[in-house]
């Protein structure tokens, strides 16, 4: 039912509540959020992480959709943290309704401000007594601030009536296909907090948060990828408690990674050997960065590799299933010991794979780096 829906429109999450994003069917899709309270004989508007500047007619044309006046009735404009994708069409909100008033930290302010908008109104989450705000239509919000996740100064915004989390950053996800999150977006949840969150720390902290809510949160909507409710809802959770990311992967690989490295030159070497040069350096291009996301791995000119991005093992094993799959069966014979025998001698983990003789095909194209 959920693929039925059309991204290229607004969708109502629950009433009142409207996805208004963009970008559904790229790479790092942005999810904005439309409220509307109505109450006490008054209404009331809050734009969630508005999005970034190229969003800015998909956003116009959704709010308008179902805001009589569009994006000039907005009265309130909340965002997670300070980047570009989340903050980028603000000023321009502010030109439209210079009553605008915004929310965030003050951690946040202090460099959203930066971007023309100096005399735009503010209120700081930080001086919300019990972190929690009662509108003159009787809704109620709740604060939680989620401290470097990935920003010091990130904040989550719970919506009491629709007991809807806006996450932020913290459980988004790259290469979404919906509008909810399924179990396949595993892959992109967890690549994306690998990269951008600094440590599995502050994730437990935030999740810890979520746990402590009253009443529980029905959904968790992310800024990107998929929105997470229903069972998935736990089971991210869990996983994100116990994923390792950033600052975790880099130091706890620090002293594997020459290693690693070594290991990865002289399986290029091989596959030079035993697939041909051409064959090598069609492979080694799809992981040549493309300028629209970090690649797995730095190649210099000689397409060597000098150091790697990400999760080092998922990278190498990356590599590794793609030489596999461009590889002919009288190929795939003579590579899998070779490789085998590197990984060995660099006293490095073998790959299940390698050893399990599956094919382990892996969905990788171009556009997947
Ligand atoms: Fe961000
Ligand atoms: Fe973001």
């Amino acid at each position: 039912m959920e693929n039925l829906i059309n991204l290229d429109q607004v969708s109502e999450l629950s009433p009142g509540v409207y996805w208004v994003g963009a970008g559904a069917k790229t790479f790092l899709s942005r999810n904005s959020f439309l409220r509307i309270f109505k109450g006490n004989g008054v209404t009331g508007t809050l734009l969630i992480d508005p999005g970034p500047t190229s969003d800015f007619d998909s956003l116009s044309q959704k709010v308008a959709a179902v805001l009589p006046g569009g994006l000039a009735k907005i009265n309130l404009a909340f965002i997670n943290h300070q980047d570009p994708d989340v903050l980028g069409v603000l000023p321009t909100l502010a030109k439209l309704n210079p009553k605008l008033t915004v929310i965030a930290t003050e951690d946040t302010w202090r460099l959203a401000h930066l971007n023309g908008m100096s005399k735009t109104n503010f209120r700081a989450v930080d001086r919300v007594q019990g972190q929690k705000v009662v509108l003159p239509t009787g809704h109620k919000l709740q604060f939680i601030p989620t401290p470097f996740c990935h920003f010091r100064g990130a904040c989550m915004i719970y919506d009491l009536e629709s007991r809807i989390l806006f996450t932020g950053d913290l459980f988004g996800g790259i290469a979404a296909s919906g509008l909810y999150a399924q179990e396949e977006n595993w892959a992109g949840i967890k690549a994306f907090h690998q990269l951008y969150m600094p440590s599995n720390e502050a994730i437990r902290l935030a999740v810890q948060k979520i746990r402590q809510l009253d009443p529980a949160p029905l959904a968790l909507v992310p800024q990107h990828g998929g929105l997470i409710r229903g069972e998935l809802l736990e089971t991210l959770m869990q996983r994100l408690e116990g994923l390792q990311v950033g600052l975790d992967i880099i130091t706890s690989l620090s002293s594997k990674l020459p290693a690693l490295i070594a290991a990865l030159n002289e399986m290029v070497t091989a596959a030079k050997s035993i697939l041909g040069d051409a064959e090598t350096h069609k492979i080694m291009g799809f992981f040549k960065p493309d300028g629209s996301y970090p690649s797995l791995f730095s190649l210099n000119s000689d397409e060597q590799v000098n150091d790697i991005k990400g999760e080092p093992l998922e990278a190498v094993e990356a590599l590794l299933r793609m030489f596999l799959r461009f590889a002919n069966e009288e190929q795939k014979a003579l590579l899998r010991p070779k490789l085998l025998l590197i990984l060995l001698q660099h006293e490095l983990p073998p790959f299940d794979f390698l050893i399990n003789q599956e094919d382990g095909m892996m969905e990788l194209s171009p556009a997947d780096f």
